[in-house]
């Protein structure tokens, strides 16, 4: 990855962000779900999603006061979807501007790009009862593809101990470029691996 002559990723996905507006929503063929844009009506059902994949599986781990709906909305966030099914909503993720510093000097350095050239997804979760059916691939599917058409590259962070979670973006393709450290203000300190998305322009 490094060997990239450095840009912006505006340049490599074509400066389409010139005409940005918002993907419309949009349905998965294959799981048969709705990926739309997350509206504030959702958050107390998202919220009840959340509480028990935090239960579940111990996402977020890092989760201060319990507060799920200080989780799910961050300043960061450029934009966020929901996964509904059958008027239930079975999935969530946003795009984010910024992660940790590590992550985000990891990510840089190895794409070649400025850190405000990376879209960071963030914030993925699918319901247990709708797991494995394509829609935790299809809303990162959704933040990427929102991200390439700001003209930045995808990025994201994962504790390296979910190990479901890193065998699915390895599945879904993205690259693992190297694990962090990342020591937050009360000095709790996570190991991360850091993930770029496939580079399309080279069917990669
Ligand atoms: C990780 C998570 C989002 C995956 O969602 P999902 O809807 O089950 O994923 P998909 O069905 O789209 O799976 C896409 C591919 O990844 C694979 N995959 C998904 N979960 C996997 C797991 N736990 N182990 C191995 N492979 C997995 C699928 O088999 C599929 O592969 P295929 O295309 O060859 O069939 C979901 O398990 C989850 O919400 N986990 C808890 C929260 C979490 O850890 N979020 C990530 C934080 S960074």
């Amino acid at each position: 990855m490094r060997s990239r002559t450095r840009g912006t990723a505006h340049h490599m996905f074509g400066g389409r962000n010139r005409s940005y507006r918002p993907r419309v929503p949009k349905s998965c063929d294959a799981c048969g779900v709705e990926i739309r844009h997350r509206a504030d009506a959702d958050l107390p059902e998202l919220i009840g999603l959340a509480k028990g994949v935090h239960q579940l599986d111990d996402y977020p781990t890092y989760l201060p006061n319990g507060d799920l709906r200080a989780f799910l909305i961050s300043h960061d966030q450029i934009m966020s979807w929901v996964a509904e099914d059958d008027g239930l909503i079975v999935g969530h993720v946003a795009l984010h501007r910024h992660s940790s510093r590590p992550v985000m000097e990891l990510a840089s350095t190895s794409l070649d790009l400025p850190e405000d050239g990376l879209g960071v997804i963030a914030r993925l979760l699918v319901a247990p009862m709708s797991r494995r059916t394509g829609v935790g691939r299809h809303l990162l599917d959704a933040a990427s593809t929102e991200a390439r058409e700001l003209g930045l590259w995808p990025v994201l962070d994962v504790l390296t101990r979910y190990e479901g979670a890193n065998a699915f973006y390895d599945r879904c393709g993205w690259t693992r470029v190297g694990d962090v450290m990342v020591t937050l203000r009360d000095d709790t300190r996570f190991e991360e691996a850091v993930y770029v998305a496939p580079d399309l322009h080279r069917g990669g």
